[in-house]
């Protein structure tokens, strides 16, 4: 259980951003993903069985702080809190979800890509923030170039960030941790491979420290 969203930006070094498309291969990932260190998940509503996928972790993993992400309205939200999340994440910031998030309470990371959207965000009283996709709109770069700005934003950096580049990522002041889905690959999640993701959780757990 989480108090805040500061809480969920410091479970982890690396938040695995995972994709379910069978929902018996929740538990197995998310008790593997814990086994490995990484006691955090953010579980994509982008496919039909997310809802039930997460259900599912809050129900049988219950050393796993999880979340749901790809939440594009308040509906969503609620969804995903009905169904046992304990934080959201959103791609991108809306009217609708600038006026729930505040007024919930619930820990939330939406997403940002501009400074405009960060000072929208900042004008709602929400500092901690998903910058995304962080490869594609300006990586380690712009997040050193807004510090100066807005240098009470915290990002939590996703899109394209992988072994290769995270610890570039993890030394930023503005960074505390990044989302990825590399530490779950779609073949590892077909193929029921617990082992490969525990390993890479245990990889991704070695970050932080
Ligand atoms: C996300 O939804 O946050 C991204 O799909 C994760 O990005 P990645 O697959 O490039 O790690």
């Amino acid at each position: 259980m989480v108090e805040n969203t500061r809480e969920v930006l410091a479970a982890s070094p690396v938040i695995p951003v995972v994709t379910i498309d069978d929902v018996e291969a929740a538990v197995p990932v998310a008790q593997a993903l814990v086994d490995g260190g990484v006691p955090i998940i953010e579980v994509t509503l982008r496919t039909p069985q997310g809802l039930q996928a997460l259900r599912r972790i809050a129900a049988d993993v219950p050393s796993m702080l999880v979340g749901a992400g790809t939440v594009l309205n308040p509906q969503q939200a609620e969804d995903a809190l009905e169904a046992g999340a304990e934080f959201l994440v959103t791609p991108g910031l809306s009217q609708s979800l600038l006026t729930w998030i505040p007024s919930s309470g619930v820990p939330c990371l939406p997403g940002v890509s501009t400074l405009g959207q960060v000072m929208d965000a900042l004008d709602a009283g929400i500092t901690e923030l998903k910058f995304f996709p962080a490869e594609a709109a300006g990586g380690v770069p712009y997040l050193k170039a807004v510090a100066g700005p807005v240098p009470e934003v915290t990002f939590c950096p996703t899109g394209g960030i992988g072994l290769g580049n995270v610890r570039e990522y993890l030394q930023l002041k503005n960074v505390p941790c990044v989302g990825g889905s590399w530490l779950t690959p779609q073949a590892a999640l077909a193929a029921g491979d617990w082992d490969d993701i525990r390993r890479r959780a245990a990889e991704a757990a070695k970050l932080g420290g």
